[in-house]
């Protein structure tokens, strides 16, 4: 190739790139836009989750995408937008849709003023989704109580586990659940370590037991992560 044409050739590949880039920036922002009029968890959060996705991909770790506690649905677009198209992973989403359920023994006294709130439905969850660019059709919604759904649930290879439920007894059950299913370089979320008593004494003890190597990561004063070896 000559040296002008071959300029050009550079010069186009870059404009390419950089268009490629630019619209891939976009979408994560309208993404980011819609996940967070939907979501309790905040927009720095949300960004994080992205990027913990993003992560994921990059290292092409294998597998589905589960989440427990998904309300809205913004926790799970910001996840699912950034590992689902293009992909053939699907993404589980579990939630009993009618409100907190009450808190266990383990649990604070002021886990009580949250029960019946966070009220939704797979109609509302399927709309964030849509709006946010995820591929709807690779996404099953569950709903019913953790303690109902998750005893017969057929677990397939995970790559992103978003556990957003709060209290004890549900976070201890999910990381029973799923924990092992999770591929190395897979990341598993804990969105209430640092605020919910009960969940974070869920996670310590599950850890201790069941991964004394691993290391949890700060997200924000409550979520953390670990990334499994
Ligand atoms: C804090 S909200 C989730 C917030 C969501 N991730 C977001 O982006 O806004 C906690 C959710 O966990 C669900 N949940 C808590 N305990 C549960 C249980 N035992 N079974 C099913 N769902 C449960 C609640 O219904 C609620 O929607």
């Amino acid at each position: 190739m000559e040296v002008i044409p071959r300029v050009r050739y550079v010069a186009q590949r870059l404009l390419d790139s950089l268009d490629a880039a630019g619209a891939r920036f976009s979408r994560r922002r309208r993404t980011l836009r819609v996940a967070t009029r939907n979501s309790l968890c905040g927009r720095y959060r949300l960004g994080r989750l992205q990027g913990l996705a993003d992560e994921v991909r990059r290292r092409d770790v294998p597998g589905d995408v589960v989440e427990c506690g998904v309300y809205r649905g913004g926790s799970a677009a910001a996840i699912g937008e950034r590992l689902l198209p293009g992909s053939s992973r699907r993404m589980w989403l579990f939630d009993v849709f009618t409100g907190m359920p009450p808190p266990g023994s383990q649990d604070p006294w002021e886990a009580w003023t949250d029960v019946g709130k966070f009220v939704s439905n797979e109609a509302i969850v399927r709309g964030t989704l849509e709006a946010a660019g995820v591929p709807v059709d690779l996404v099953r919604i569950v709903p019913g109580r953790f303690e109902d759904t998750l005893p017969d649930f057929e677990v397939p290879p995970l790559a992103f586990l978003h556990l957003d439920c709060d209290w004890y007894g549900p976070v201890k059950l999910c990381l029973q659940t799923f924990f092992e299913a999770v591929r190395p370089g897979g990341c598993i979320v804990f969105d209430d370590y640092g605020y919910w008593s009960g969940c974070r004494r869920a996670v310590d003890e599950f850890l201790a037991e069941r991964s004394p190597g691993a290391r949890l990561v700060r997200i924000d004063s409550t979520s953390h992560y670990v990334r499994k070896d």
